[in-house]
């Protein structure tokens, strides 16, 4: 044996004396917390510690607020990665530290340095974790982004207004525009005639808000059909299942798999006031309209949770802004597996932004399969809701 081993197989004891040391310091402490630390404890350590028991994960309340998800998703989430070996714990980082100082990133934007200040690190290394955890989460992409269901959605089964019309649908389209930080040469495309630069996010979402697809990075100024297009082309790209349907809005237009409203017809629910539907085109636009609704506030949950999204210019590499637009979908995926998740507005409480010119957006091609099969059902609805009246009045 030489000594390079001799010494490293001295270290090694050592280290685990000091973790040994620590666990049974640890386990008398850990029914008031459930940090997980290892290796030997100095003044920054117990400032941090502090910090994490007291101000992040002390309960469901702190956790939301710093973590942007409760404490039972964030210590399993975080579990998964130690269990497939995804993340490691390191001497002074254990991988809730590390998943801790991610979330709190993406859901503040704030900047490595003041991560670093509150968690005791350098910014140095909190960015060396945060590209590990980025890394991580997007590991874990196709488990947590998946295909929908092929089922009649729970919520269109048995509602006189979407049942049987929209039994295909598993769900809907939509685009959102994320604030993007580009080199100076790139930024006339990134921008267009808005102030800012933003890159253009199409994602598929389902009746229970999930993110079935998500295609990020395209730039601000690409048109909504375009980044469908390529979406469909792709390897591995969108794939819609025979016989079913995404709700899309006009600027996606209409084809197989892709059910927009009537154009130049009333839309919004609150451009409706109190004038009543006149004819079976409103009335298909209506319930397009009050179904895809519900299925915007996925977005409005995405941007509400993590500010990075939502606030001012990002300061990471490009390439990396679109890891982390996916990163966010697949972690919020993750917390609505887990059931409960607090940044989803009410559906009664919800009022859309209309963000795409929906009704009349001229640009995008419908074909005809599509707007056949749109006006025999928009046909459908307005009998039947034709015989309902005459029944009432009988
Ligand atoms: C959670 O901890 C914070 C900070 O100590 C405290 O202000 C808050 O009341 C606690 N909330 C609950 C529900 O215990
Ligand atoms: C909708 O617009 C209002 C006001 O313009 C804004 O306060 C709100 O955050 C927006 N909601 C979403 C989901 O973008
Ligand atoms: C553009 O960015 C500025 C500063 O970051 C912000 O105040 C403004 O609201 C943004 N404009 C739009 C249209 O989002």
């Amino acid at each position: 044996m030489d000594n390079k081993k001799r010494m490293l197989i001295h270290t090694s004891v050592a280290y685990m004396l000091v973790s040994m040391f620590t666990l049974v310091v640890n386990s008398r402490k850990r029914k008031q917390r459930e940090s997980i630390t290892y290796g030997p404890i100095d003044e920054t350590d117990r400032m941090r510690r502090e910090y994490l028991e007291n101000k992040v994960w002390k309960n469901d309340t702190t956790c939301l607020n710093m973590l942007r998800m409760r404490k039972a998703p964030f210590f399993r989430f975080c579990q998964l990665f130690r269990d497939r070996n995804l993340l490691k714990d390191t001497i002074h980082t254990s991988i809730e530290l590390q998943v801790a100082m991610f979330l709190h990133t993406v859901g503040h934007n704030v900047r490595n340095r003041v991560i670093g200040l509150n968690y005791g690190r350098s910014g140095e290394v909190v960015s060396r974790y945060f590209k590990r955890v980025l890394h991580a989460i997007g590991e874990l992409r196709d488990e947590l982004i998946r295909k929908p269901s092929l089922e009649t959605p729970a919520k269109i089964e048995g509602n006189y207004r979407w049942d049987p019309y929209f039994k295909d649908c598993i769900g809907a389209i939509d685009g959102t525009h994320v604030r993007a930080s580009v080199t100076k040469d790139l930024e006339a495309s990134f921008r267009g005639r808005k102030t800012n630069t933003t890159q253009n996010v199409m994602a598929a979402v389902d009746f229970d808000l999930r993110f079935t697809y998500v295609l990020a990075g395209w730039e601000g100024t690409a048109h909504d059909a375009l980044v469908l297009r390529d979406a469909l082309e792709r390897e591995n790209g969108l794939r819609v299942p025979q016989g079913k349907y995404y709700l899309v809005d006009g600027g996606y237009g209409a084809k197989p798999g892709f059910l927009p409203p009537f154009r130049r017809v009333r839309y919004h629910l609150n451009e409706w006031g109190s004038n009543p539907v006149q004819d079976e085109k409103e009335l298909f636009n209506l319930r397009h309209s009050s179904l895809r609704v519900g299925v915007e506030r996925g977005f409005g949950s995405l941007k509400g949770r993590f500010k990075i999204l939502d606030d001012a210019t990002p300061f990471f590499r490009y390439p990396t802004q679109v890891d982390i637009v996916v990163a966010c979908c697949i972690i919020h995926n993750w917390v609505i597996n887990d059931g409960i998740d607090e940044f989803i507005i009410p559906e009664d409480e919800w009022t859309p932004n209309i963000t795409h010119a929906s009704t009349s957006s001229g640009q995008a091609q419908e074909l005809a399969y599509m707007t056949n099969f749109r006006q025999e059902l928009a046909d459908q609805m307005w009998e039947d809701r034709q015989n309902y009246m005459q029944q009432q009045d009988m």
